[in-house]
């Protein structure tokens, strides 16, 4: 059984080494976008698709957003913001506020210089924290988004109730998540799977246990939308268009290239049986 330490220095590991996938640096990104000619300011959708860490496509992310109903002087926060691709969408959309946390130090570090390549810091508070510890106070967010993190979380019972207080009364919180497949979650997955990520980083529920557990901790469900046959559909097709693209093989280290394409073809080799994608809205 991994205790709490250990699955916290996994999720790290996995997000910082670069094991599976790259997570690019600011600098390497900059490179890449002078190459794709791209300007990294812009909602150019490959902003957004190369330094994400998110299966959700940019346009699928903008769709949660415009759900969500952010506006400009809302405060916001970004739970398990990554390097933080989603925090800066947001930013840009909506010109709102933002603290985006992640457990991940290397990865907040690599957020803040994200953050100056592409102009956002007068927005973006970022701020290192393990979901399960918040220490915000009562009801400071007008809404709280959260993209692809709530599958490592391994007591969600805590950890919402932890945002259900920070989050203002009326407030709406929307995420998308990585629920369990059909035969199992990804702790099960064979195949070329293991080594993708360190291990035991999964604690996948299904979609009926997420609504249980929103519900339990006071939240009213809104919507809830089973996205995996867009995510699988999208991830094929940047697959595709990375395996075509010259110029990517131009702006990054080949090793990125061939470890992007693994990435790709292995995840979509979970979908359905071991992975399914979903999107939740809900209030407070
Ligand atoms: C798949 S990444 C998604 C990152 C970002 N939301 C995005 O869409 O690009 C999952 C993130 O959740 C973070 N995470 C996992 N457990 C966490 C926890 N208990 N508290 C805060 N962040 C956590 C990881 O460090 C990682 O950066």
């Amino acid at each position: 059984m991994l205790n709490k330490q250990r699955v916290t220095k996994n999720i790290i590991k996995s997000f910082s080494e670069n094991k599976g996938f790259p997570v690019y640096t600011a600098k390497e990104l900059q490179r890449m976008y002078s190459v794709f000619g791209v300007d990294p300011k812009s909602m150019d959708r490959r902003v957004f698709d190369t330094e994400s860490l998110s299966h959700h496509t940019q346009a699928e992310v903008i769709k949660l957003i415009k759900m969500m109903n952010i506006a400009k002087d809302d405060l916001v926060l970004d739970a398990g913001c990554g390097n933080g691709a989603p925090t800066r969408l947001i930013a840009k959309l909506c010109g709102c506020k933002i603290i985006g946390f992640d457990i991940n130090p290397d990865q907040i570090e690599k957020a803040i210089d994200c953050d100056r390549l592409e102009g956002v810091t007068h927005l973006i508070e970022r701020k290192i924290k393990d979901v399960h510890n918040l220490d915000f106070t009562e009801e400071t967010f007008d809404k709280i988004f959260h993209n692809e993190t709530i599958c490592h979380w391994m007591d969600k019972k805590v950890a919402l109730a932890k945002l259900y207080t920070a989050l203002k009364k009326g407030g709406i919180m929307g995420f998308h998540d990585w629920v369990r497949g059909y035969k199992g979650d990804l702790n099960d997955a064979g195949g070329d799977f293991p080594g993708t990520y360190a291990e035991g980083i999964w604690f996948q529920n299904n979609i009926a246990e997420t609504i249980q557990l929103l519900e339990r901790t006071g939240f009213t469900v809104l919507h809830c939308e089973d996205t995996t046959d867009i995510v699988d559909r999208s991830l094929r097709v940047r697959l595709r268009e990375l395996q075509m693209s010259k110029v990517y093989l131009k702006g990054a280290p080949e090793e990125y290239f061939y470890k992007t394409i693994r990435y790709f073809k292995v995840m979509i080799g979970t979908h359905y049986d071991y992975l399914r994608y979903n999107r939740f809205l809900c209030k407070k």
